[in-house]
């Protein structure tokens, strides 16, 4: 493939840098056109840049290759194809209701209590058969990559016991095998307590029940984890046990990455720093020490502006974060709570409530929100040698994908995923 004309190429971030933390998040590499002269760039057989600049360089250079498209891109910007750091795609069961719960001045733990909220959807999750979760997980995977997003993180976690949950993860390895969307799926059997259960019997069947039998599957070579995740939040999983959940997915080597600090401090930044969490998210409520530990180990901040937005949380400390020196990205958090997938809004939102540039967006739905799932060395900017995954924008400066919020479909003209158009 051959993309050209293009006004500008959006790279990100330098060669071989794989995240961006503090001050750098400004600091974004672009490839501009001048005067007649446009920018584009040359993608190999198997879907990865082989090189990018001008085109008349281009041509000259690669003059004996026969391209099998050639995108003509005139007077667009082109841009990474967004990773979504945080969602939970599969699920069945109508919750629309909630909202106007919510909007009446319900809270989410008001909810969660009375039988609604993560519970409803546990129970729906419970009953559907494998493709009646199928179905939906691939129309909305499809959603997401015509909004621009061609990595995403996906967690199972409405099944709460062995059998559902597995049948989550084998049903989120079917779309990752069959949909054109990159994956990291993430094991999320401590999303909730489950009807019946106290905490520490959950914590306890988590550890001796489905880690193992997951773990099994794994070695097999029946179903693959990437990450492990807990809701550490009061009323559902504390510190200790949460501790003791993702020490015991640590050992199966699957990597740190759960919800903390959200609707009260847990000391979840805190812990991060103790278990080298790849990851933690929310952290509405996040304190400056857990701040200070999360950048030092290097531990990535994934912040939800769609969660805090709807639930009328308080926004997390995102300036702190980042004069603090920490890595943070973004997530749509797609799920019945929060109903949006579309990374271009949630973008919006971080720079509105969150107050982050726009080059400190693009970053965190980009590049960092690569690192968060270990994968900033394959994706999340425009590099040689990585997959040409790509959003071309019918607009010449790529800041309109942010500033068009809400309407972004106008502004995207096509997706490319691994160099072949969506
Ligand atoms: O990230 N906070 C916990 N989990 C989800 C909500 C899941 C649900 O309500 O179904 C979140 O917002
Ligand atoms: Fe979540």
């Amino acid at each position: 493939l051959r993309v050209r004309g293009a006004s500008q190429v959006v790279q990100v971030c330098r060669e071989g840098e794989k995240v961006l933390r503090g001050a750098s998040m400004k600091d974004i590499a672009v490839i501009q056109g001048e005067n007649g002269r446009g920018v584009g760039l040359v993608v190999d057989g198997n879907g990865l840049i082989a090189d990018l600049g001008f085109d008349d360089v281009l041509d000259a250079k690669y003059s004996d290759w026969s391209f099998k498209e050639t995108v003509l891109a005139n007077g667009s910007s082109v841009l990474p194809g967004f990773v979504d750091a945080h969602t939970h795609p599969v699920w069945v069961g109508d919750r629309v209701n909630e909202f106007a719960m919510k909007l009446a001045g319900a809270t989410y733990m008001d909810i969660h209590k009375s039988g609604g909220g993560i519970n409803f959807t546990v129970q729906c999750v419970r009953s559907a058969t494998h493709k009646e979760l199928y179905d939906p997980l691939v129309q909305r995977l499809w959603s997401m990559m015509r909004c621009g997003t061609t990595t995403v993180e996906a967690k199972s976690g409405y099944g709460l016991e062995t059998e559902s949950e597995v049948k989550m993860l084998e049903v989120l390895n079917n779309a990752r095998q069959e949909h054109p969307m990159d994956l990291s799926i993430t094991y999320c059997g401590a999303h909730a307590v489950p009807r019946g259960l106290s905490s520490d019997e959950a914590t306890l069947s988590i550890i001796e029940e489905q880690i193992p039998t997951i773990s099994d599957l794994s070695s097999k070579g029946q179903i693959h984890v990437d990450n492990i995740d807990v809701f550490c939040e009061k009323g559902v999983f504390d510190l200790e046990q949460s501790r003791r959940i993702l020490a015991a997915g640590k050992r199966e080597g699957w990597r740190i990455n759960f919800h903390g600090d959200e609707l009260h401090p847990m000391g979840s930044g805190e812990l991060a720093g103790e278990l080298e969490a790849a990851a933690v998210s929310h952290l509405e409520e996040i304190s400056d020490a857990g701040i200070a530990a999360m950048s030092q180990c290097g531990s990535i901040g994934v912040l939800l502006p769609t969660t805090a937005y709807m639930l009328r949380l308080r926004q997390p400390p995102a300036r702190k974060m980042i004069e603090k020196g920490m890595a943070i990205a973004l997530g749509s958090d797609f799920n019945p709570n929060a109903y949006c997938y579309s990374m271009p809004l949630v973008m919006h939102l971080a720079c509105v409530n969150l107050r982050l540039s726009m080059e400190e967006s693009l970053v965190a739905a980009t590049i960092n929100a690569a690192a968060a799932l270990g994968l900033s060395d394959v994706c999340g900017s425009i590099e040689v040698g990585k997959k040409a995954d790509l959003v071309i924008l019918s607009a010449p400066k790529w800041e309109n994908i942010i500033y068009q919020f809400g309407c972004h479909r106008d502004c995207i003209q096509h997706v490319i995923k691994e160099g072949n158009i969506v």
